[in-house]
Formats: C-alpha cells, structure tokens, sequence
C-alpha cells in the first residue's frame, strides 16, 4: 500500500501505508516530514516497533533529548517513562501543555508509543496552534505581535510541589534541583515555526507564567483570553490510543493533554523527544 495522509479535521493527520520498523524509502520519509511540518502533529496505527526501532525513527527527524524530569527506560536512556500506575492518582500530562518551552531552546517533538493500556479511557487530546493563531480576531493579532511571554518549569518540577509529585508519582517524574536550578525564558508570544514558516501561537497553560512586561493581572487576563480563543472544538483532536498506536507531535504547533480517566489500571508509554531550536517571532 502506497504512503498516505489523512488530516483529521481537527488537529493532525494520520499517515498510512508505511511500516515504521522497517528502512523507511526516502521518499516515504520526504512526504513524512512535509506532513509533520504542515500539521505540526502525525498519527501511525498498527505499527510494530522495538525500543531501538523507536529510537531509529526518532533519529530521523534530529539529535535525541534526554529528558531531566521522566524517569528512564531501564535499558535505553532516550525514552522517558510516561506511565500511570494502578495506584496513582495523577498522571502525567494531565493539562494543557506544550513540553519544553521552558528551556531556552524547546525540543521540537516527541515520539509517543503506546505500550501498555487501560481497557478504556486514556486518551489523548492535541490541539492544533496553527490553527490557533489563524481563529484570533484581528485586533487580539495585533496586539499580542510584538510581546513576548515567560516560561518556567519550577511550579512543575521545581521543589514546591515535589514532596506531593513523589506522593503521587512514586518517583517516578521530578528532578527539583534541575528545575529550580532552570532559569525562566521568554519566548515571542507569536513564532514562526522553524520548518513550515507557518505562524503559530506559542503561550501554553501548562509552562508560561506570564507576559513580559505586563502587570500580573493584564497579563494573566490576556492570557486567558488566548487560551479561551485556542481551545476550540474545530482546533482539536482526541486520539484512541490502541497497541501500536504512535503520536508525533511538533511541541511548536501543538498542545497536548493526557485524559486521566483510568484510576485502577496501569497505562505505560515510552517517550522520546528530539531536539529543537531557538525561536523567531513572526512577522506580520
Ligand atoms: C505527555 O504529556 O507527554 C503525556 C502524553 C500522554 O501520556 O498521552
């Protein structure tokens, strides 16, 4: 079967006919990489990949990150543990998110295969912030074309929630020392994708504490107001996660948000994240 893409509709594409565990042909590879930098977010089904056949593929698209904050995988320190014990409460990833924009460079994607499932529930949410940009009314586009916001990892990873991240974890996700150790960022609010030269909307939920040069509470109203313009039905996509299943996505032109609908079950993903770029505001 011939390669294909399929855009969801909402955020995403799904690509078939390719066998991700085998030499891609390079120009499979091509048409992958025009519809991970159109869509920003693509969809495997059905496919059959060991840990090192994972981090083949991942190697395709750039340098692999090793994250400060997942646990590892016991034998292959490029995947990071994203998994959900029966006991747990919390999960990982359970908000609105863009992974990395705290770091002065954000890695550019991840790579998530589905190991381990939940017999329901479980899913996973993306939002497309291409998308996102293009809905703003005219007058928000304005006014938000030159400002910049700040981005943290501490109120995630940092020593203030720690004690309850390891309750709720078992130690599974943190690392307080790198992330009070980590210095906030500021990103353009409105960038360029590296690749697509698409404009997105680069502010997430879950990383940026505020807007550079704003008083809190504008800051935080403008803010919201962003968020209340992203989250639309038309901009998002939930993705069933089946064995097999492998979610792309570009954290430069997404957002994500792991369901956490499964309380008594075990759910194990392995994750691997590539390396990224500084980030260029967009010009209108
Ligand atoms: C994440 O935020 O990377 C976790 C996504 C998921 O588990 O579905």
């Amino acid at each position: 079967m011939a390669i294909s893409i399929h855009p969801t509709g909402g955020a995403g594409a799904e690509i078939l006919g390719v066998d991700l565990s085998k030499r891609i042909p390079k120009s499979d590879l091509i048409k992958i990489k025009v519809a991970f930098a159109e869509h920003g977010l693509i969809f495997f089904r059905d496919q059959s990949l060991s840990e090192e056949q994972h981090i083949n593929f991942a190697k395709n698209f750039g340098p692999i990150n090793i994250n400060r904050f997942f646990a590892q995988h016991s034998d292959f320190p490029e995947i990071a543990m994203v998994t959900k014990e029966p006991g747990q409460t919390g999960n990982i990833g359970g908000g609105w998110h863009t992974d990395h924009s705290y770091d002065p460079e954000p890695a550019m994607g991840s790579i998530l295969i589905a190991r381990e499932l939940p017999p329901e529930g479980g899913d996973t949410w993306f939002l497309d912030m291409y998308k996102a940009y293009e809905g703003l009314p005219r007058e928000l586009k304005s006014r938000i074309k030159d400002l910049s916001a700040v981005h943290s990892a501490k109120h995630i990873f940092g020593s203030k929630d720690q004690l309850e991240m390891l309750k709720q974890t078992r130690g599974r996700i943190g690392n307080s020392e790198a992330a009070d150790a980590l210095a906030d960022v500021t990103h353009p609010i409105v960038i360029s994708h590296p690749e697509s030269d698409k404009q997105a909307l680069y502010v997430n939920p879950g990383f940026t504490i505020g807007i550079k040069d704003l008083p809190p509470s504008e800051s935080e109203k403008l803010l919201q107001e962003l968020y209340l313009h992203a989250i639309k039905d038309e901009n998002m996509t939930k993705f069933k996660w089946r064995l097999g299943s492998i979610a792309f996505w570009d954290n430069r032109a997404t957002w994500h948000f792991a369901q956490n609908d499964y309380h008594g079950y075990r759910r194990v993903m392995h994750r691997i994240t590539v390396e990224g770029c500084p980030l260029r505001r967009a010009v209108a």
